[in-house]
């Protein structure tokens, strides 16, 4: 046990105050971990979009002030009552969606979607007992996605902890714990495209990128890469991306342009952009008889897409998924290995670096699109 088990500690946390204003660096208190929490010491963390989507708080019920961030990766400081398979020393990924292994979704092989620990962006508190673990002067400050990675230390359910190889690099594979899981997953696990495949990916982002990654471990042999933003097109060579089509290059529909480029469609494709004009293109565009297309995007919560039922007919699959598929507790510490390995390249997706206190800068940068993953250290 550590010799701040049991007491609180005050340490540094980037507060949102405000809905889009700068986020405030303030001495915050942690309070210890109740039943089957786990108070984590964050080494580093990252910004994603869905950071970003919530404190602008333009779509959803705002809630402040809130402790943000959600891709990290930490070391266990102490363990609350019943915690048997964590301890203090123990390296970790939090991740916003849990596994807590005894639901009908944790039983079944196919499912990833825990019941009890799935993710919730509206809960500002911990599920055990509906308090908060942060306060500043006894006020309350909400937690985020169960996981508030914008402070030195913080409270996360156990059931939300993947605990890796002690040996990994924690200022790379933190990325691991959202955006690049999720977009690789959705093609190792999802779409599964058989060595020398062609794959479409729509949407250059972190995300597509990563999905763009997985297709070249999985040895695909062209991979196509749909964005609107030509700028985009630059680094996805990096990531094996062979051939680019900026849809508004052309008169007619993106599927069009692609069945004509690969003799009537794509073994797969993988739709990571959460816009539906891109999501009926990603399933029209895959080859009939054997063509499948799994969506990845969050698209607006009353968006609908329409397609003719004859494209279903014709054995096109059409899939989602949650987090690429990866059970966070059972299936994390591989895709660790899988970099360890030097199967799985990380660095390519780290194109930024900030210190804990230049941590608006990482939300600026991300406001103007520059770059993949700027990751925040959060120093000793
Ligand atoms: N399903 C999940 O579990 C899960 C998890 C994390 C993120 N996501 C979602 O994945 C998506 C991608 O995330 P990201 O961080 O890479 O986003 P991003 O904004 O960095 O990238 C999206 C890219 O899509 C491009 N784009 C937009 N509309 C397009 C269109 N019609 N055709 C082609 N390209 C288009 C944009 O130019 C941009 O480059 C988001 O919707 C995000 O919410 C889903
Ligand atoms: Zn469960
Ligand atoms: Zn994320």
């Amino acid at each position: 046990m550590s010799s701040t088990a049991g007491l609180v500690i005050p340490c540094k946390a980037a507060v949102s105050w405000e809905a889009g204003k700068p986020l405030v660096m303030e001495q915050v208190e942690v309070a210890p971990p109740q039943t089957m929490e786990v108070r984590i010491k964050i080494k580093h963390t990252s910004l994603c979009h869905t950071d970003l989507y919530f404190w602008e708080a333009k779509g959803q019920a705002p809630l402040f002030p809130r402790i943000f961030g959600h891709e990290a990766a930490g070391i266990v400081e102490s363990v609350g009552e019943g915690v048997s398979d964590l301890q203090t020393g123990d390296h970790v990924l939090p991740v916003f969606t849990g596994e807590c292994k005894e639901c009908a979704h944790c039983k079944s092989e196919d499912s990833n979607m825990c019941d009890l620990l799935r993710i919730n962006t509206d809960r500002g508190v911990m599920l055990t007992d509906g308090k908060s673990r942060f306060s500043i002067d006894g006020k309350r400050i909400n937690h985020f996605l169960g996981t508030s990675t914008f402070s030195e230390y913080t409270v996360v359910h156990s059931g939300c902890l993947a605990k890796i190889n002690p040996l990994a690099p924690l200022d790379k594979v933190c990325i691991l714990s959202c955006g690049i899981s999720t977009g690789l997953g959705a093609t190792l696990n999802v779409a599964k495209p058989k060595k020398g495949s062609s794959v479409a990916i729509f949407g250059l982002g972190a995300v597509g990128l990563a999905a763009a990654e997985g297709a070249r471990i999985a040895g695909a042999s062209r991979i196509i890469g749909i964005d609107l933003n030509p700028n985009r097109f630059e680094e996805a060579k990096k990531f094996g991306v062979t051939e680019f089509i900026n849809p508004k290059d052309h008169d007619r529909p993106v599927q069009q342009v692609i069945a004509d480029m690969t003799d009537g469609g794509v073994d797969r494709s993988v739709e990571c952009t959460g816009h539906t004009e891109a999501m009926v293109s990603a399933f029209e565009c895959v080859h009939d008889g054997w063509g499948v297309a799994v969506l990845v995007g969050v698209p607006n919560k009353d968006a609908a897409f329409m397609t003719k039922p004859i494209n279903l007919l014709n054995e096109r699959t059409i899939k989602g998924t949650f987090f690429g598929n990866y059970k966070p507790r059972t299936d994390l510490p591989s895709v660790v290995e899988m970099y360890m390995n030097k199967k799985l390249e990380l660095e390519k997706f780290i194109t930024h670096r900030v210190s804990f206190s230049d941590i608006n800068r990482a939300f600026e940068l991300m406001l103007r699109g520059e770059g993949l993953r700027c990751i925040i250290n959060m120093g000793e």
